[in-house]
């Protein structure tokens, strides 16, 4: 099965209104309907500016996190409704560096996937071993162990995304054998959590690295349908050499 390759760029605690601008301003520009689907996560503070450029293009904007309520007592927090409220339509969840630093869990990246699901985003769900486990024989264990909560999720709402911990910022990007595999592997555990029509429609993003010079490679793995992409996508011209790169992309053979 032929699934729309999925390319999303994740600024984590970077860019200024003035950036946002012109990137998006660059990328409506070049953004087609027939190639990749592009979602583009800045931080909170530029999503209205984001969604505003964007609305209209092919171009779509996601947010980094949201929180298990509707609404509340939760200072400091932005609720899922929030971020549709303002024209947000996907919210990545469960990232690694907020099982790291912010004390994320299985069980909160569930909830707030959940939450974000009712509210009608789409969520795109982040798992991966780090170095000592991958070491000592352990991904699968811990990717059984993540995947587990997407039971309770709606598969049409969702992507997954792949990425070992040891890949993230450090340059070190999986080889494209450790990526499918691994990828595949998912994807068998997919089809027993959310039946194997669900788990063949549904996209699998490499994330670790990604760069326009080992883009194409590893999206032309045949479970990997995507990529999650953070410190090269800041780079608009980076990030659309990346996008080039995906199966129609406008790159591949024959495109
Ligand atoms: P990186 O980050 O591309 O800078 O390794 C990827 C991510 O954390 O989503």
């Amino acid at each position: 099965m032929r699934r729309r390759s999925l390319i999303v760029a994740n600024w984590k605690m970077h860019g200024t209104v003035a950036s946002v601008q012109s990137y998006l301003e660059t990328m409506v520009a070049r953004a087609m309907p027939t190639g990749p689907e592009v979602v583009i996560c800045p931080p909170f503070t530029l999503l209205p500016a984001a969604v505003l450029i964007a609305t209209g293009s092919e171009v779509v904007i996601g947010a980094q996190n949201c929180h298990w309520e509707d609404k509340g007592a939760f200072t400091g927090e932005v609720a899922p409704t929030m971020l549709v409220d303002l024209g947000v339509r996907w919210v990545i969840v469960g990232h690694s560096e907020r099982r790291q630093y912010f004390g994320e869990s299985d069980q909160t990246a569930a909830a707030r996937s959940q939450a974000a699901q009712r509210a009608g985003l789409d969520v795109i769900f982040c798992l991966g071993e780090t170095l000592e486990q991958r070491e000592t024989g352990e991904t699968m264990t811990v990717l059984e162990r993540q995947s587990a909560v997407l039971a309770g999720l709606d598969p049409a709402r969702l992507a997954v995304a792949y990425e070992p911990v040891w890949a993230i910022g450090t340059g070190r990007t999986a080889t494209t054998v450790q990526a499918q595999e691994a990828h595949a592997a998912l994807r068998r555990r997919l089809a027993g959590l959310l039946g194997t029509e669900a788990a063949a429609a549904l996209r699998i993003l490499y994330g670790g690295s990604v760069k326009p010079d080992n883009a194409a490679a590893l999206l032309a793995q045949p479970d990997v349908d995507g990529a999650l992409v953070g410190g090269a996508s800041l780079d608009v011209e980076g990030f659309c050499a990346i996008i080039h790169a995906a199966p129609g992309g406008g790159r591949g053979a024959g495109e």
